[in-house]
């Protein structure tokens, strides 16, 4: 069974069509859009043995060739050089700009492959199939792409929105269970951002949660929540900046971490902890819902705060000094999504940045 959810922005909507066989249920729709019988894919050296044949067969069966384009696996990969090579592929080949950039993999393919679409003729149509959990509930929808600088991650990039995204949890069969769980953490985050009663359904389903036969009915959730903020704030300029629930200090985390030693979601689920519990200290949400947040990733496998994750090496003052960096800051203010309950985050521009370096080092101890 498949799902298919519809991002709606006028002109620019899509389907994310998502489920056991979502491949073969939206081969019509991605044949479409492939008149010149030409497919480029983008894939990583990992996911390329497992799973680039079966889509070029499908392909093959409808008469359409593929042209692989295949990079290094893994968040280093993600620089301009590897998406130069790309357009300097694309456009030796001549793409048209009605012909789709096509990426088959997790989030950095599809950064990567969407940045390429988004510059290559000034924009030609892009496909994402994600084959990761974390692309499928979240990367993959939305339209954010991008490259990692030296400066930091994702900070030179473009909204560019896909035309069709096939999520086909057949893929996740071959993910580590880390990226399983790592992934799931987006889940529970939209689920915390804005939905109490899918949070009761995860919470309810307990450890079970990760189990495949759970897992489809949780992205088209997710997906589904995710849409409705993407429909109404597609550039960030309100309330998308809610999606990064857990990442002001998930992204600290990464950046003062040794190199690949933490997952994202990882990092992210810790921030989700930490963003309750600061919630609770201010007085927004109350400590029982911080705890029930905090069992729950703990009960999925995830982390629930710094204490828990793969390094625990971490210093306060070097955290809030990250934290200053991000993104979303504005008038020299740390800006955090925090939480008012289960279901009810909100932004929060008015940071104190004494208490929320007393509050980590509190958390750190
Ligand atoms: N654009 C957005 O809105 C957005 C949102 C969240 C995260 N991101 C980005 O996504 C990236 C993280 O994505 P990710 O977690 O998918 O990481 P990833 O793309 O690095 O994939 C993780 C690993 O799993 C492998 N893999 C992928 N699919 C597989 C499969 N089916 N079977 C076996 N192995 C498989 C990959 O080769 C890689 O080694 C980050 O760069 C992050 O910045 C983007």
């Amino acid at each position: 069974m498949t799902q298919t959810v519809t991002i709606d922005l006028g002109a620019r909507s899509y389907d994310v069509v998502i489920g056991a066989d979502a491949q073969e249920a939206a081969l019509d729709t991605l044949a479409a859009l492939l008149p010149r019988k030409r497919a480029f894919v983008v894939t990583d050296e990992t996911v390329a043995p497992l799973h680039l044949a079966s889509l070029a067969a499908r392909l093959e069966s409808r008469g359409i060739a593929i042209e692989p384009m295949i990079v290094p696996a893994g968040e280093r990969a993600k620089t301009l050089d590897v998406v130069m090579g790309m357009v300097d592929r694309l456009l030796e080949a001549k793409i048209e700009r009605s012909e789709p950039v096509i990426a088959l993999g997790g989030g950095v393919v599809g950064d990567m492959a969407g940045f390429a679409a988004a510059i290559t003729k000034r924009g030609t149509k892009f496909v994402q199939i994600p084959t990761t959990l974390l692309a499928q509930v979240d990367s993959s929808v939305g339209g954010k792409t991008g490259i990692n600088t030296r400066q930091g991650k994702n900070l030179v990039g473009a909204f560019h929105q896909p035309d069709l995204v096939i999520a086909d949890t057949a893929y996740l069969a071959t993910l580590p269970e880390r990226e399983v769980r790592a992934g799931y953490a987006e889940i529970v985050k939209a689920a915390l951002i804005g939905d109490a009663a899918m949070f009761d359904r995860l919470e309810a389903r307990g450890a079970s949660a990760l189990d495949p036969d759970n897992l489809t009915a949780s992205i088209a959730d997710a997906v589904r929540f995710k849409a409705a903020i993407v429909a109404e704030d597609e550039r960030e300029a309100g309330r998308r900046a809610l999606l990064n629930l857990g990442h002001t200090f998930g992204h600290a985390f990464e950046a003062d971490a040794p190199p690949g030693v933490l997952r994202h979601g990882e990092a992210v689920a810790a921030g989700i902890g930490l963003a309750f519990d600061y919630s609770a200290r201010l007085g927004h949400c109350s400590a029982d819902e911080a705890r029930r947040v905090r069992e729950h990733l703990r009960l999925t496998g995830l982390p629930d705060g710094p204490k828990t994750l793969a390094h625990t090496e971490w210093d306060a003052a070097s955290l809030v000094e990250r934290m200053r960096g991000d993104k979303k800051n504005s008038g020299g203010k740390i800006t955090l999504i925090l939480a008012r309950g289960i279901g009810n985050a909100y932004i929060e521009t008015a940071t104190q940045e004494d208490d929320l370096r007393e509050f980590m080092e509190t958390s750190l101890k």
